[in-house]
């Protein structure tokens, strides 16, 4: 039975339409001084009026087919983790399973808030591991625009629209996906919430002239929460994948806010060199943030065969989820310039020399996995 699961596909998809700061100072009593030195966020990108979660699902998951070079009729598993489902039913990974094409394939949506794409990475993996399913398609999707309250400065200025998708396969190789940590803590569930549109307060003509179908948020203990669960999962999580802080490579953060962001990576011990930050281009986008980021991260060069990374979410439940990947799919990309090498080089320099010469171990056993054919 395979023991692992590799990332073997990924895509991700951004509506087209920008909104800066300054098209929401327009709107709110805000600024772009305030939203970037408070959040790290300049703009973020809108759903236009024909764009659902579905249909961003859709072009995430088939740039992710498309590198995976798999046929969609191949998937066994698809999960779909969002905050804002095309429907409360049917699930909005049924919707994908059918434009896919994938008959064979299980489909169900999971909601984990902002830590939905970890939780699902989680899940997919071992049922995998179990002996389940072979090859499932994970998705992180949101339409946050949707649920925002474009009256109210405090959160609308913070969230933005996107996809990310991972195509995963079973393998009897190690690597890949190492560890998990998953944790909740449902009495912090007012902090952030949707009061409006469930079986405790349907749609109804006071529920919409109280504006509960928006997103409300105690900001303040949120980020509370965050600069404190951030830091602790990850470390949870690499030490269940037996390394140490010094090992990763690349730390993959939920994006919400670079303060938050930052204070992880110090609480950590990692440089801000090891840190994808991609906040300022796009905000929140829930559920989608991580794997959107990981996409970037991929397209910028910043992952090498061998490379340790952490990604880590939390949000809305309140929930939390980290886990620890090591990359070992030989990238389709050109080689990386000699710029990049030397600040990769340079960022080794911080390290330890024992952690130096154990990446370069882990680096040549890759190299020898891929030439005798032991890797994927
Ligand atoms: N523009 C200008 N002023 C603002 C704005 C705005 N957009 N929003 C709030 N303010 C004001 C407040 O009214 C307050 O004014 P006051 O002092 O006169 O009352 C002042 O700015 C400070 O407000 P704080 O809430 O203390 O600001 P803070 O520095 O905490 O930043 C923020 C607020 C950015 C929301 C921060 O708390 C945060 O990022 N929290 C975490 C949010 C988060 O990560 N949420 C996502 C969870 S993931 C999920 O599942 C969806």
């Amino acid at each position: 039975m395979a023991r692992y699961t590799h990332i073997i596909g990924w895509g991700k998809y951004v509506p087209s339409q920008v909104m800066t700061n300054h098209d929401l100072e327009k709107m709110v009593n805000t600024s772009d001084e305030w939203i970037r030195t408070r959040t790290g966020i300049s703009e973020r990108r809108i759903a236009g009026p024909k764009e659902t979660t579905f249909s961003m699902a859709l072009e995430a998951s088939r740039e992710a087919l498309q590198v995976a070079n798999f046929d969609p009729r191949d998937l066994d598993l698809i999960v779909v983790a969002s905050a804002t489902p095309d429907h409360i039913f049917p699930a909005t990974a049924c919707l994908l399973q059918d434009a896919l094409g994938a008959r064979h394939a299980a489909a169900f949506d999971l909601s984990a808030g902002c830590s939905g794409f970890v939780y699902a990475l989680s899940v997919a993996s071992q049922m995998m591991v179990a002996g389940t399913y072979k090859r499932a398609l994970v998705v992180g999707a949101e339409t946050l625009s949707r649920i925002l309250d474009w009256t109210d400065r405090s959160t609308c200025v913070l969230f933005g629209d996107g996809a990310g998708a991972f195509v995963l396969a079973a393998s009897e190789t190690p690597g890949g996906l190492l560890s998990f940590v998953l944790g909740s803590d449902g009495s912090g569930g007012d902090l952030l919430i949707v009061p409006g549109g469930g079986s405790k307060l349907p749609a109804s003509e006071s529920t919409v002239q109280e504006r509960l179908h928006f997103v409300k948020m105690n900001g303040r203990e949120v980020f509370k929460f965050a600069a404190r669960i951030m830091p602790k999962s990850a470390k949870q999580a690499i030490k269940a994948a037996g390394l140490e802080s010094e090992d990763i490579e690349l730390f993959i953060p939920h994006q919400a806010n670079l303060r938050i962001i930052k204070s992880a990576a110090q609480a950590m011990d990692l440089p801000m060199e090891r840190v994808f930050v991609n906040v300022d281009r796009y905000g929140n986008t829930s559920a989608a943030s991580v794997p959107i980021a990981f996409c970037e991260a991929i397209e910028q060069n910043r992952l090498m065969p061998g490379d340790h990374v952490v990604l880590v979410g939390f949000g809305a439940g309140l929930t939390w989820g980290a886990a620890v990947v090591q990359w070992d799919r030989v990238l389709p990309t050109p080689k990386p310039k000699l710029k990049t090498l030397l600040r990769r080089w340079l960022g080794y320099r911080r390290a330890s020399l024992s952690s130096f010469f154990r990446r370069l171990g882990r680096r040549i056993d890759t190299l020898w996995g891929i030439i005798t054919g032991r890797r994927l």
